[in-house]
């Protein structure tokens, strides 16, 4: 069984990039009133006390929300879209809790669009019932979310964001990812698929980018954001692999993921926004 909680990371930098992403996903493809298909390949569970013992082990928010909740008398969108909603889910002026994705994407979405949720393991699974219950739209599996992929797409609404967001553990993951989404892609290839990774090896992520330009994938975008310079000391930078972006989210990331970086970054920070592949 593997061990992954993601209660021990909750809010850190790297879930503020992948959030506030996922947020302008999300926000651009629900401005059509067509039926969305949302599918969460690695869901969590949903919900996160920042006041308790997970969160407060390493207090990982710290690099992240924590730095950010605050604000600032003007905002860009990729922040204030973003805290708009940590702002919503705390409720008070006291950054006590965090959500995970499938509260963001369900908050998001509207009475037309689908929820399919994907979470293995068992604990984090029944959270994410209770925290997801009662919402008709909403389908959750105690299933391997990598199949889920295959046996959920096309969608029927023919129209979806597709968010993976594994934990990592098995290093075979960064080579299931690519292979999963290539397979993907070919039976929907009008989806929009975001990926999330770590940066705890380079050289991991360098494979990765080739396996990717080397997919046969078009229009596939890349935006990272490191607190720190690359290091043997754990994860200092983490990045989304997207697959048919929003068309305006690479001029938003170009203008906003400077800004972003500065605010949450130590001074050897960086940021990285790029067309991998082109249309
Ligand atoms: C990084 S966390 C997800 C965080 C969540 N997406 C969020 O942003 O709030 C990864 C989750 O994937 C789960 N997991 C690991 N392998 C899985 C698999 N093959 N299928 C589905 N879930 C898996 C872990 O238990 C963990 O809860």
């Amino acid at each position: 069984m593997l061990s992954y909680q993601h209660g021990y990371h909750a809010g850190n930098f790297a879930d503020v990039l992948k959030h506030s992403v996922s947020i302008q996903i999300l926000n651009y493809l629900t401005q059509k009133s067509k039926p969305l298909f949302y599918l969460d390949t690695h869901a969590g569970c949903g919900a996160f006390r920042l006041t308790g013992p997970q969160a407060q082990k390493n207090k990982e928010y710290e690099t992240g929300i924590s730095r950010l909740w605050q604000g600032s008398a003007q905002e860009p969108t990729l922040i204030s879209d973003y805290l708009h909603w940590i702002k919503t889910f705390n409720q008070t002026t006291t950054l006590t809790h965090y959500p995970g994705s499938p509260w963001l994407a369900q908050q998001i979405l509207r009475p037309q669009d689908r929820l399919a949720l994907y979470e293995r393991h068992p604990r984090e699974y029944q959270r994410l019932q209770q925290n997801m219950r009662n919402d008709a739209r909403i389908k959750t599996y105690q299933t391997d979310g990598f199949q889920a992929c295959l046996s959920q797409l096309p969608p029927r609404e023919k129209r979806g964001y597709i968010l993976m967001d594994p934990s990592y553990e098995v290093k075979q993951d960064y080579q299931t990812v690519v292979e999963v989404l290539k397979k993907a892609h070919r039976k929907f290839s009008q989806g929009t698929y975001a990926l999330w990774y770590p940066v705890v090896d380079r050289f991991r992520i360098n494979q990765l980018e080739k396996a990717f330009i080397l997919s046969g994938i078009q229009n596939i975008q890349l935006y990272e954001l490191g607190i720190k310079q690359d290091s043997a000391q754990g994860m200092t930078s983490s990045g989304m692999i997207v697959i048919n972006p929003p068309w305006t989210l690479l001029k938003t990331m170009k203008t906003e993921l400077p800004i972003l970086s500065r605010r949450i970054s130590d001074s050897d920070g960086f940021f990285r926004v790029e067309q991998l592949v082109a249309e």
